[in-house]
C-alpha cells in the first residue's frame, strides 16, 4: 500500500497505489488563486500546498478506505519543480515516512509522465502488459521534452524547448489576445470555431535536424502581428482565426517532430503527456499521422494529462518492485533535476 504525493507546480495531489492499481486520486487545482495574477505565483502555491496537504492526504486515504498504518511505502515529487512547493510536499511524506518508520522514495515528476499514458483513470488499472517501445511527447506549461523509452526505466531524451515551453506559448499568446488564464483552454476551445489557415506563423524549427523545440519565436511574431494592427482581435470571427492558426503552428512542429523521432528510432508506439495534451487539435492531428503510418498511439487520458499524484504513485511502485531503495530522511527536493541525469 503506497501513498504518493505531488506539489511540484499549482496542484497538491495525493494518491494510494496497491498492486498496480489506482485505489484513489485527490487533486486539488489552485488555477483560481493564480488567474488573477495571469501565472503561478509561487510564495502563493506553497502557501496553498501548506494549506491543502493535510486535507488531500486524509481523503486520498479515506477514499481508498485505509487507515494510516496500513501504508507500506511513501512517495513523492523530488523534482523538478518550484523549490518550495516541492519542499511542501517532500516533506510531509517523509515525516510520514519518518513517523511510520517507512521506506521513502523520491520520484522524477517528468518520469512520472511518461507512465500516465499507460493508466485508465476509469478503472483505475494501468495496461503495462501491453508495453512497448517508444517516442513519448511531454509537453505542459513547465516543460516540453521529447524521449526515446527503449525499454522501461530506461529513457534518451531526445529534445527539450531552448526557451519556452509549448503551453507557456499557449498562455502567452492567450494572454496577447486578452484571453482569461490559463489560455491554453480558452484559446483551445475558441480555436475549433477559427480557420487554421487564416494567418501564417512561423512554425520554428520544424525542419531542424535536431529533436528540439523553440516556442518563444511563434509568440513574438503574434506580439510583433497584433501591434501593426491594433483592434483587430476584437473582432470575434478575426479572434477564432487567429487562435486557431496559432494553434495549428504549435500543433504541427509538436507533431511532425515526434513522428520524425519515431521514424527514424524506428520506434511503432507514441505515447503523449502533459497539459497539453488535453488540446484537441493536438489530439486530433498525432491520431491521424500515427493511423497514416500504423504506429500505435497512446494519449494520457485528459484527467492524468495534468500534473496528479496517480503517475508518481505508480512509478513509485514500479521501482519499490524492482528494488528501489529508500532515500535517506536527510535527503532533500532537487528543484532543478533533469530527466537526462536520471540514466540512459
Ligand atoms: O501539466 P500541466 O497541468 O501543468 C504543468 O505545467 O506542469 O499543464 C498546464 C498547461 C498550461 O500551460 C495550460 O494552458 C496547458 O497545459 N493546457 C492546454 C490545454 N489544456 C491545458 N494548452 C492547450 N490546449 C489545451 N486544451
Ligand atoms: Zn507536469
Amino acid at each position: 500500500m503506497l501513498l504518493a504525493i505531488e506539489t511540484s507546480c499549482d496542484e497538491t495531489s495525493a494518491a494510494i497505489v496497491h498492486q498496480g492499481q489506482v485505489l484513489s486520486t485527490v487533486v486539488s487545482s489552485q488555477i483560481r488563486l493564480h488567474t488573477e495574477y495571469g501565472g503561478v505565483v509561487p510564495e502563493l502555491a506553497t502557501r496553498e500546498h501548506l494549506r491543502n496537504l493535510q486535507p488531500v492526504v486524509r481523503s486520498a486515504l479515506s477514499q481508498a478506505g485505509i487507515e494510516i498504518h496500513q501504508l507500506e511505502v511513501l512517495a513523492a515529487t523530488r523534482g523538478p519543480g518550484l523549490p518550495a512547493a516541492l519542499m511542501a510536499g517532500f516533506t510531509v511524506a517523509r515525516s510520514m515516512a519518518f513517523a511510520l518508520k517507512r521506506p521513502l522514495l523520491g520520484i522524477h515528476h517528468h518520469e512520472a509522465h511518461l507512465y500516465s499514458p499507460w493508466m485508465d483513470p476509469a478503472t483505475g488499472r494501468s495496461c503495462f502488459d501491453q508495453w512497448v517501445p517508444n517516442v513519448s511527447l511531454i509537453v505542459s506549461g513547465g516543460h516540453t521534452l521529447l524521449v526515446h523509452v527503449p525499454r522501461e526505466m530506461e529513457l534518451v531524451v531526445l529534445g527539450s524547448t531552448l526557451d519556452d515551453a509549448a503551453g507557456e506559448c499557449f498562455d502567452k499568446v492567450a494572454k496577447l489576445l486578452a484571453l482569461p488564464y490559463p489560455g491554453g483552454p480558452v484559446l483551445d476551445q475558441l480555436a475549433e470555431q477559427g480557420n487554421p489557415a487564416a494567418y501564417d506563423f512561423p512554425r520554428s524549427m520544424l525542419r531542424d535536424s535536431s529533436d528540439d523545440f523553440s516556442f518563444s519565436g511563434l509568440k513574438t511574431s503574434v506580439r510583433y502581428f497584433l501591434a501593426a494592427r491594433p483592434g483587430l482581435a476584437d473582432d470575434p470571427a478575426v479572434l477564432r482565426d487567429l487562435c486557431a492558426s496559432v494553434r495549428a503552428a504549435i500543433v504541427e512542429v509538436l507533431v511532425s517532430k515526434t513522428l520524425k523521432a519515431a521514424r527514424r528510432l524506428g520506434v511503432t508506439c507514441i505515447t503523449a503527456s502533459g497539459g497539453v495534451t488535453c488540446n484537441r487539435a493536438l489530439r486530433r492531428d498525432l491520431t491521424a499521422a500515427c493511423s497514416r503510418r500504423s504506429i500505435q498511439l497512446r494519449l494520457a487520458a485528459p484527467a492524468y494529462c495534468t500534473d496528479n499524484a496517480a503517475m508518481v504513485g505508480i512509478l513509485a511502485e514500479r521501482q519499490w518492485q524492482r528494488g528501489a531503495v529508500s532515500m535517506a530522511l536527510d535527503e532533500e527536493p532537487l528543484p532543478g533535476w533533469t530527466l537526462d541525469s536520471l540514466r540512459t
